[in-house]
């Protein structure tokens, strides 16, 4: 089996002191380490997150441990796009800069049903909420350049349990076909990175650089919505493990890697991807960047669509 891939040491010895970061879903799995590791590095992290009491926890934890930055809480559910916009308006209400975006925060393979706003769970958490997110903090982001996005994408994008990722434009939120908890994320995380994509178009010259990356199969709480966390931990662990599971920690290091290395810039709108599961098993061992094997994703016309569609989803105009 591949060995996963990490980032060069130097990346972690950088002083990132005077840097603003923001993170979705930073209270849990990936996220809360790309907390960890940006406040260790001196940075300003917002832990965004839909359970304050839970992001206060983690915060607490991570003063505990010394962490040389500062870490602040801000509620933020992306299920719901009134709380998107109260988190955009606090936040450039307090803060000046912002150096990197982490668009991380998401749900798999959820039972059928809808965000507050009427849209697909996925697509509305994953893709939506975020896509609204980095709406409004274009401004920011630009004015502090150089500056980052990261979307967290997965390899499910291409293939998710034989579903193949497609953006479905005639029934974006399966309301005309029978609902698929696989293939809805599927195309959010296709979404993920087309919005990537695309950005890297619309931000050219700007200094602000926007890729998607998949952190690798990675032992966290995202399989909460099909199966009891305890049992991925405990019982089947070995077997995962066996299978090409591998740590938070090590699933961390294509988002800081992402965020971190000055290689990235030359590479916006790539893909970036730690071991994977691939319809071209060559892709599986994954590279910093890789050329996604979904021809979906290199689809220009669907990637401005996307955008497009978006903007009138989430009620910004046209
Ligand atoms: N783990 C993997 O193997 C894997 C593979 C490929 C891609 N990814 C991607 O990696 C990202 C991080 O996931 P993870 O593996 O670290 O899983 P995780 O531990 O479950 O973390 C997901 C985070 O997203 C948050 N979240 C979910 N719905 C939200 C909402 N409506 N508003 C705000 N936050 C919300 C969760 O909050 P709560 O704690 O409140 O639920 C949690 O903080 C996801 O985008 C996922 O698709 C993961």
């Amino acid at each position: 089996m591949s060995k996963p891939l990490l980032c060069p040491p130097e990346l972690f010895a950088l002083d990132l002191a005077g840097k603003t970061y923001v993170v979705t879903g930073g209270n849990s799995g990936i996220g809360l380490i790309t907390v960890g590791q940006l406040a260790k590095q001196g940075a300003h992290v917002v832990l965004a997150c839909r359970r304050p009491a839970e992001g206060e926890r983690e915060k607490a934890a991570l003063v505990a441990a010394g962490v040389r930055g500062t870490v602040e809480v801000m509620e933020l559910d992306l299920a719901n796009l009134a709380s998107v916009r109260a988190f955009a308006s606090k936040f450039l209400a307090d803060h000046t800069h912002l150096h990197g975006l982490v668009n991380n925060a998401g749900v798999m393979n959820t039972p059928a049903g809808k965000t507050k706003d009427g849209f697909e769970t996925q697509l509305g958490t994953n893709h939506l909420g975020h896509f609204l997110l980095t709406e409004l903090l274009l401004g920011v982001l630009k004015a502090s350049a150089p500056a980052r996005i990261v979307n967290l994408s997965s390899c499910f994008h291409d293939v998710a349990q034989g579903r193949k990722g497609a953006i479905q434009f005639d029934d974006l939120h399966f309301e005309q076909r029978k609902y698929d908890g696989w293939e809805a994320y599927a195309q959010s995380k296709l979404a993920n990175v087309l919005h990537a994509k695309d950005l890297a178009t619309r931000l050219e010259g700007t200094g602000v650089t926007a890729v998607s990356v998949h952190p690798g199969w990675v032992r966290t709480n995202l399989v909460k919505s099909f199966m009891p966390v305890w049992a991925q931990n405990t019982l089947l662990l070995p077997f995962l493990r066996m299978g090409g599971m591998i740590e938070p920690w090590e699933g961390t290091q294509s988002t800081l890697f992402a965020l971190l290395s000055p290689t990235v810039s030359a590479h916006s709108g790539e893909y970036f991807s730690q071991l994977g599961m691939y319809r071209d098993k060559s892709a599986n061992k994954g590279g910093w960047p890789l050329r996604s094997p979904n021809p979906n994703a290199h689809d220009d016309a669907t990637a401005t669509r996307l955008r497009e569609v978006s903007r009138k989803l989430v009620g910004l105009e046209a």
